[in-house]
């Protein structure tokens, strides 16, 4: 049985994570005792070298990889004890993913795509809601083609739209701007960062850029499948003092 609903519970708390993939009979240890608890509203990057365990951090948070030992609660709720009918059901309310692979169904049009979250719910599609992201991320005008008549860029930020639409409490994104360029790229952390400032939404977003980690309250740093730091941001116009506090916890 799952947890009663707490009203006093974060959305979500990581707890002693850990993760291993076993490999032609070798343990490949991903994450080795993750803890992290984020407040609603919080907006947290998570920067680490490849192969640090970025990646089956968001996948385990998102109930899409199962831990080997360790607890995530969203909103109080141990994801271990759901049905897959109640992971599904909270992954759709609650969790917007927007991974590497885009998944976007190539015989629906850009604004199907968008909407089939919502609609597989049985919710009504909020249209204004659907342009006004879908204007910030500058795809207005592609909303009747097929994504395969779109660039990497465009269908990454079409996986973006789909996965903000629902306005879920938490967004975990993994590398989102990394098909995009710059300018793309800082409008989304932009985007981002007005979700989470304005909707409260609780964003966890993995990227090697600092001039994204940059736009995040905080950023934490992970290695080995450890968490082994932590930096404070301060101002996303500063993206080097980010590099610079980065490398130096990786180095040390
Ligand atoms: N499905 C899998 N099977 C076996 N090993 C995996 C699998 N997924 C990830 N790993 C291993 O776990 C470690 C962490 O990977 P990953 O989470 O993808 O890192 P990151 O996203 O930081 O680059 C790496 O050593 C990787 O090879
Ligand atoms: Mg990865």
């Amino acid at each position: 049985m799952s947890q009663p609903n707490d009203q006093s519970s974060l959305p979500l708390v990581v707890e002693n994570l850990h993760k291993r993939f076993r490999q032609e009979g070798v343990d490949i240890p991903a994450l080795n005792g993750v803890s992290l608890a984020v407040p609603d509203g919080d907006f947290v990057a998570i920067m680490g070298p490849s192969g640090s365990g970025k990646s089956t951090l968001l996948h385990v948070i998102a109930g899409l990889t199962n831990a080997t030992s360790g607890q995530v609660r969203i909103h109080g709720m141990d994801i271990a004890t759901l049905s897959d009918r109640r992971m599904t059901a909270l992954r759709r309310r609650q969790i917007g993913v927007v991974f590497q692979a885009f998944n976007l169904i190539p015989t629906l049009s850009v604004q199907d795509n968008i909407t089939l979250p919502v609609q597989a719910d049985g919710r009504a599609c909020d249209l204004g809601r659907l342009l006004r992201i879908t204007s910030l991320l500058d795809i207005d005008d592609k909303l009747d083609r097929r994504p395969g008549k779109l660039s990497g860029g465009e269908q990454q930020r079409v996986a973006i739209a789909r996965a903000l639409l629902p306005a879920p409490a938490i967004i975990l994104a993994d590398e989102p701007t990394g098909s995009l360029d710059s300018e793309a790229g800082q409008n989304l952390c932009r985007l981002l960062r007005t979700c989470c400032e304005q909707e409260k939404q609780t964003i966890l977003l993995v990227t090697h850029e600092p001039s994204v980690a940059a736009w995040a309250r905080r950023t934490l740093v992970l290695k080995d499948g450890r968490l082994v730091g932590k930096i404070p941001s301060s101002d996303q116009n500063d993206a080097q003092a980010l590099a610079a506090a980065y490398q130096s916890i990786i180095q040390a």
